[in-house]
């Protein structure tokens, strides 16, 4: 018999003290190149990238999926509550599936990057961004849940639990639909396609999330113009622009430019990867891989920059079932092996994984954050060209930890349509 394995006690952390110098740089605009801000924690080491990054993969090898996004941190901190309650394959799966490429150092304080990375995202809530956002483990007709297992998944994890009603399927998604809405903050989430079909003993994760990041530098209000996205339709938008100091590289070989654009109070940056030329992200989809986008990020540095963005909204919602089991998550899935005992001691045999479903909201408007004034004036100087007019990537990362909170891709902007097509 394996011994039962809290998963989340099984991480160490990837380093929470990077960045404590300070680089002091003078208030004056006309002093000598800005020093670059410190970077944070490195990729490899964060269980969030590494599922992030798979699951993207995985979502995106169907090739009809449009505008995907999801939290990488919200499902990783999710499974591992998960993890906590379960014991043998059950968890060693869930344990693999938050596993990183490189380990991390020993020595760093041996507290939770998960739930550390949640605290710290949601403490900037309403400075640097506008969230909203809730998870939940819902069962089925379960054999009483471990009070244990609840208070450490919400002390954690913010995870919730919630009984499923007596009713059928169509019942349950009701259920599931206005949790979600909730959890938007009353906004509409993208409809979901899958099929769920709780049988009793069901466990189903559920993470909603909607994102509105506020700038550390406000794009241009009066210069905002309709422009033409060339998505997968062609449609007519909103477009933004600033030009400003960004980090930024550019990767001739692989033709793509990379930016990250802080938000406000530099704890929170978006990373956008942008095509040279219009074309769908088939091509850079298939080439992100965790190292790559480890070596565009150590290469970017400070560079003036032209960003021209639509104002959009990328909404998705997803059933993670497929997806997650192609990662090996194969056990929890079958009402026969799955292990939750650590949910309920009753468990063996009938409490399983129903289903993981997230829903995800992300807004791109002008706005930054309050207070702008104590910035220094920015010195740009022939700016290099962002002009993001066609499908890009986008990452949304949480400075402090390394945590990444949202990845996603925009392949279609909602505006009336031109006739053309990608
Ligand atoms: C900024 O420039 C002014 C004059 O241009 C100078 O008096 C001041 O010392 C400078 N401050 C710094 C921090 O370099
Ligand atoms: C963020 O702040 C808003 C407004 O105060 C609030 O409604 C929302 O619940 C907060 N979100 C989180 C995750 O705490
Ligand atoms: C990250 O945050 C720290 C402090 O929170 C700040 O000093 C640093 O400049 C930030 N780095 C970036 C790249 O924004
Ligand atoms: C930024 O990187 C580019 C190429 O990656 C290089 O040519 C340039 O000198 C770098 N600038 C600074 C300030 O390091
Ligand atoms: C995005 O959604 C918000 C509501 O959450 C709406 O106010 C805004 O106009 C939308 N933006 C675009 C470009 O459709």
């Amino acid at each position: 018999m394996l011994p039962r394995l809290p998963v989340y006690l099984l991480f160490s952390l990837p380093v929470l003290l990077v960045q404590g110098s300070t680089t002091s740089s003078s208030k004056n605009s006309t002093a000598a190149p800005p020093s670059p801000p410190p970077r944070p924690p490195p990729l490899l080491g964060d269980p969030t990238w590494a599922l992030g990054l798979r699951l993207y993969q995985a979502l995106r090898s169907d090739l009809s999926s449009v505008n995907t996004l999801f939290s990488p941190l919200l499902v990783a901190s999710s499974l591992g509550a998960l993890g906590g309650g379960s014991a043998g394959t059950t968890a060693s799966q869930l344990q693999d599936l938050l596993k990183t490429p490189s380990p991390a150092k020993a020595g760093a304080q041996a507290a939770e990057p998960l739930s550390g990375a949640l605290k710290s995202f949601t403490e900037a809530n309403v400075t640097t961004f506008h969230l909203h956002t809730s998870s939940a483990v819902f069962s089925k007709q379960a054999p009483a849940v471990s009070q244990a297992f609840v208070k450490d998944s919400q002390a954690r994890f913010r995870l919730q639990h919630r009984p499923l009603g007596k009713g059928d399927s169509k019942a349950d998604l009701k259920q599931l639909h206005s949790w979600a809405k909730a959890g938007l903050g009353g906004l509409e989430g993208a409809p979901l396609e899958a099929k769920i079909q709780a049988k009793a003993g069901a466990l189903i994760l559920a993470n909603a999330l909607h994102f509105k990041g506020l700038w550390e530098r406000e794009f241009s209000g009066e210069s905002a113009d309709r422009r033409t996205f060339l998505g997968k339709k062609y449609t007519k938008v909103m477009m933004m622009h600033r030009a400003g100091l960004y980090r930024h590289h550019e990767d001739v070989e692989n033709m793509v430019q990379v930016v990250e654009a802080p938000l406000w109070g530099g704890k929170v940056s978006l990373v956008l990867l942008l095509p040279f030329h219009v074309e769908n992200l088939a091509r850079l989809d298939k080439l992100l891989t965790l190292e790559l986008l480890s070596k565009w990020l150590e290469k970017t540095n400070i560079t003036s920059v032209a960003i021209s963005l639509p104002k959009a909204n990328i909404t998705s919602t997803l059933s993670l079932q497929k997806q997650l089991s192609a990662l090996g998550l194969t056990d929890a899935w079958d009402q026969k092996v799955a292990d939750f005992s650590g949910v309920s001691g009753k468990s063996k045999g009938k409490l399983h994984l129903g289903g993981v479903l997230h829903w995800a909201s992300l807004e791109l408007a002008a706005q930054a954050g309050r207070g702008e004034s104590d910035l220094e004036e920015e010195k740009v100087e022939k700016p290099k060209l962002f002009y993001a007019d066609h499908p890009f990537i986008i990452f949304v990362r949480d400075n402090a930890t390394g945590a990444l909170l949202l990845m996603g891709a925009l392949d279609h902007a909602e505006g009336e349509a031109l006739h053309d097509e990608l």
